[in-house]
Formats: C-alpha cells, structure tokens, sequence
C-alpha cells in the first residue's frame, strides 16, 4: 500500500479524508499538534476504518521535529497538507499569528518534502483567494482579487510557494485545491465539524436546532441575490475527501499536464441562506429559531464554483446533494448530543 502523509488529519476535512484515502487503499499517517483537531476524530476515524491510525502529534512550525516524521517515514509517496488556522475574524484580529503558524508550517512541510524526495503534494487552499470574484461561476482562471482577510491571503501566498517550488524542482507535483463551503459530516454519524462556538452557518444552524444555541442570525438580507441573503457553494465534506483521494492518483498515474495545477471544489450550484434554511427545516423536521440581522463585515455577496476542470481531469463527481448535506450534519449533531448525555449518565 501506498503511505500518504496528511497533516491536519485529526480536523475536519482532514479526517474525512483520511476515511476516504483508507477506502481507497491507501496506507494513511497524520501529523497533527491537536491545538484544533480532536483525539476524538482520531478514534472516530479509527472506528471507521476499523484500524489504528498513527498520529504525530508534532507542530509542523518546528522544523526539527517535522523532519523527524520523514526520517521514520521514508516511504512516503504523497502529502496532503491541511493543517492551519481557518477562522476568518480570528486571522483578522491576530494577523501574525496567521501568518507565522500558516505559512511557516507550509514551508516545513515543503522542505521535508523536497529532502525526502516526495514527489506528490496536495494543498489544501480557498475559493476565498477569489475575494468578490467578478464573474460567476467562477473559474480556476479568474484573476484573484484583493484577499478578504489575512487568512484568505495565506492561502494566495500558499498557492504562490507551492507554484515556485514546482518551477524548480522538476520532479516535484502540487495540486491546489479551491474547497467552496464544506458542510455535513460522514453518513455514519461518527465523525463531524468540532466546532464548541462555530462561525460558520451549517454548525450555527444545527446549534440553534438541537437547543445549544437560543437563535441565530442570518446576516444581511438586502444583498442584490434572489431573495437578499448571500449565496454560497455548499458541499459535503465527503465529496471534499474524495477530490483529495483524486487529485493522489491524477498525479501517482501521471496524468497532470503541469506540475502545478489548480482546482475548485465546488458543486457548481449556488444557494442562498434562507434556502440553505429551508432544506434544513425540511429535512430534520425542525423550526429554526433565527432572525434577519445586520450584514457580516468580509462576506462576499456571492460566489459558487465552475466545477468542470475537477470533473473532466479528475474523474471527480460530488455524490451528495443539499439534502443530504443536511441531514448528515443534523445526526452528527444529535449524535454530539447523545454522548454529551453518556458521559453525564456515567
Ligand atoms: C456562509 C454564509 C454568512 C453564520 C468561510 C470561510 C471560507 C471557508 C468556508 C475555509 C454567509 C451566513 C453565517 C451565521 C449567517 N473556510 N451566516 N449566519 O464565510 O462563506 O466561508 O467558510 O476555507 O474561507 O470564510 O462561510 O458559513 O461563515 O457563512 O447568516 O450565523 O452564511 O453571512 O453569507 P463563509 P460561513
């Protein structure tokens, strides 16, 4: 078996892909200094894939230690690099902080790679490096426009080192992977999004349902859309792995036509919030308590994904609709709760 490194692999995409990699055949090793990601999602994956998963528990800013894994590992054949810091108005308020952990971890890993002579990497970026794209669907060509907040400018400035270490390393393969808006959680209900005070709508909205939260907001109403909330590109974190497990094989098989290439990860179908709400209120069954508020400073008013370069050089289709999407992040949130009641009962 193949041994693939991926760092973040204890988070929320991280995991999943892990999942789906394993599925695949592949042998999986994580490195992740747990500030973010969860033993629990380890075990959870574990459960899963009905083996032991190995976890480093290294913070990839230290080169010494990051170099450690790769002279235990000396058979790795690829790197899917997920960990960093992803929180909108925490990059705004700790600028720095964003750009050390983001980006120093970035060039660790990179330099390992380079060392060790691992030819595959896989790095994990943002349609939030389009800014308030111009035309939409937006496509892998658009011009990038000026970042939203420093942590969407990690993602620019990761991009731009992965492109120039390909320019010298003629051997070396980077695929940049633009994720629109991951949401939901694996159909088991073992894994999910960990998130203790969530930011991001899907986990607000299943708080809100399952009682942790009294109501929410939706933020902005007045906005030039169908029905004047934001629209985004929602997709199942599954369909999300899967492109990781994707873009692994395109490059292994040797069928990427340059050795840096870019793709969106996106289903191609833009939706508003109150629709978002909608289908979660259909699905679970659930009134949501939520009030029309202010607009959010950094929002974009609008972007979803032209999916077909994905498609057409991946071989990648998204399995998992809008309903879907919702119904698995409403069992992951009641599976929270369960265990929450468990562990009280004990
Ligand atoms: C979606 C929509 C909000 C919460 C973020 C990151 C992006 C990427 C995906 C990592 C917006 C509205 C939200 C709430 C609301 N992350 N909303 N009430 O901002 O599109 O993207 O996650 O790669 O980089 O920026 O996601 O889920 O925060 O917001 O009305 O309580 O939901 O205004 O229109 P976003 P989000």
């Amino acid at each position: 078996m193949k041994k693939i490194l991926v760092t973040g692999g204890c988070g929320y995409i991280g995991g999943h892909t892990i999942v789906d990699l394993i599925d695949h055949g592949f042998e999986v090793i994580s490195m992740d200094d747990l500030s973010r990601g969860s033993l629990r999602m380890l075990h959870g994956i574990e459960k899963i894939a009905k083996r032991p998963i190995k976890n480093y528990r290294v913070n990839l800013c230290d080169l010494e230690d990051t170099q450690a894994v790769f002279n235990e590992n000396p058979d790795i054949v690829g790197i899917i690099h997920f960990a960093a810091y992803k929180s909108v108005p925490e990059s705004v308020e700790q600028p720095l902080r964003y750009y050390s952990n983001n980006l120093d971890s970035l060039v660790n890993i990179l330099r390992c790679a380079r060392e060790s002579g691992v030819k595959h990497f896989v790095f994990s970026s943002s349609c939030s490096v389009y800014g308030n794209a111009k035309e939409l669907p937006v496509e892998e060509s658009a011009p990038l426009q000026e970042a939203e907040s420093p942590y969407a400018r990690t993602k620019q400035i990761g991009e731009a080192i992965c492109r120039d270490v390909t320019k010298v390393n003629r051997d070396f393969n980077v695929m940049l992977l633009r994720y629109f808006n991951p949401v939901g959680a694996h159909p088991s209900a073992i894994i999910g999004e960990l998130q203790e005070k969530p930011e991001n709508l899907v986990p607000v909205i299943t708080q809100t349902a399952i009682g942790k939260r009294a109501e929410m907001n939706v933020f902005g109403s007045d906005y030039p859309t169908r029905d004047g909330s934001c629209v985004r590109d929602y997709i199942h974190v599954m369909d999300i792995a899967n492109a990781h497990t994707k873009a692994l094989q395109y490059m292994i098989e040797g069928k990427n036509e340059e050795r840096c290439e870019v793709f969106n990860l996106g289903t191609g179908e833009g939706v508003t919030v109150l629709e978002l709400i909608n289908a979660f209120e259909k699905v679970s069954g659930q009134k949501l308590n939520y009030k029309m508020g202010g607009r959010r400073a950094g929002d974009v008013v609008e972007v979803y994904a032209n999916n077909n370069k994905a498609k057409e050089r991946l071989g990648w289709e998204t399995k998992f609709d809008l309903d879907q999407m919702m119904d698995t992040a409403w069992r992951w949130e009641q599976e929270i709760k369960k265990e929450a009641e468990r562990i009280q009962l004990n």
